[in-house]
């Protein structure tokens, strides 16, 4: 129980512990307050009492727990809570689209995207799963308090896809960053249309097996090609195949290499990746 609220709050146990104290002490805070207020008015208690005694809780509430906040150092947790409420109300806002991220390796591209929906709430980063013990996505995932999901090769390609661990977390979108197993088909079926891709070149040249980091940039250059850049693609049963969905380019530069090359590509990628991801969510949220 406690787990799950730390999941879903994003945040470490002691960050948990304060955020309930602070619940806590604002709502009797709140209690006593309105109580007070009513009982200086001289009103009788009876049904208009309890009505006025509703109201105001209800007004105080919020600014009681976001006094109390402050010296417990929770005030930006319980801004974005607040305001979270208050667009549900007010803007009659669903539930947020959850995202699983798949990321192998440093994880850039996955922190780009976090960083796009911290204040989103129509977005929830919910997984991240990674086949790479080790993996700087993984670090990113703990300091940002998302659950990660360290998958297994035979489980993901032949057995279940690790389905149950997707529902679980209700997750409606995949989003690939620099995670190189093939989707099995199983998956595809299971989400399509909803899982996209990023490839660090101009597709369909220099994709499929084998064509990932360096080695890409590595046969652009060899090919004395002028331009590179990025393809931001839906994922199908071949590598680097589905519909593309945007791609940007960046010359070639006479005096490149691999590595200032992929620098290149990384800051369009950081640039348009967490984008167009905010479109596809805003289109899935009108259909
Ligand atoms: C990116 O270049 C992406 O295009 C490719 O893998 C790389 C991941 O980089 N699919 P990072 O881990 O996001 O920094």
């Amino acid at each position: 129980m406690l787990k799950k609220l730390q999941e879903r709050w994003k945040v470490n146990t002691l960050n948990l512990v304060l955020v309930i104290f602070t619940f806590a002490l604002g709502g009797s805070l709140c209690g006593v307050a309105g109580r007070r207020i009513l009982n200086f008015t001289g009103m009788e208690k009876g049904v208009l009492w309890i009505l006025l005694y509703i109201i105001l809780i209800t007004l105080l509430w919020p600014i009681c727990v976001l006094l109390i906040s402050i010296p417990l150092g929770q005030y930006r947790f319980f801004r974005n809570y607040l305001h979270k409420i208050w667009n549900r109300m007010a803007h009659n806002e669903t539930k947020p689209v959850s995202i699983a991220i798949f990321a192998s390796g440093a994880g850039s591209n996955a922190q780009k995207i976090i960083d796009k929906f911290r204040r989103d709430h129509s977005v929830s980063i919910a997984l991240i799963v990674c086949n790479k013990p080790g993996a700087g996505v993984l670090e990113i995932a703990a300091n940002e308090n998302i659950p990660a999901l360290l998958i297994e090769k035979t489980r993901f390609a032949e057995g279940d896809h690790y389905l149950d661990e997707l529902r679980d977390k209700k997750i409606d979108i995949i989003i690939l960053a620099g995670f190189l197993w093939k989707i099995p088909v199983g998956l595809i079926n299971a989400y399509p249309q909803k899982i996209i891709n990023i490839h660090p070149a101009l597709l369909p040249k220099y994709g499929g097996k084998g064509m990932y980091g360096n080695r890409v940039h590595q046969a652009v250059i060899d090919a004395r090609e002028k331009q590179s850049g990025i393809s931001i693609h839906y994922v199908d049963e071949i590598y680097d195949h589905g519909k593309i969905i945007l791609q940007a380019s960046c010359p070639v530069d006479e005096h490149d290499n691999a590595d200032t090359l992929a620098a290149k590509v990384h800051a369009l990628e950081h640039l348009h990746y967490p984008d167009v991801i905010a479109d596809l969510v805003k289109n899935k949220n009108r259909s």
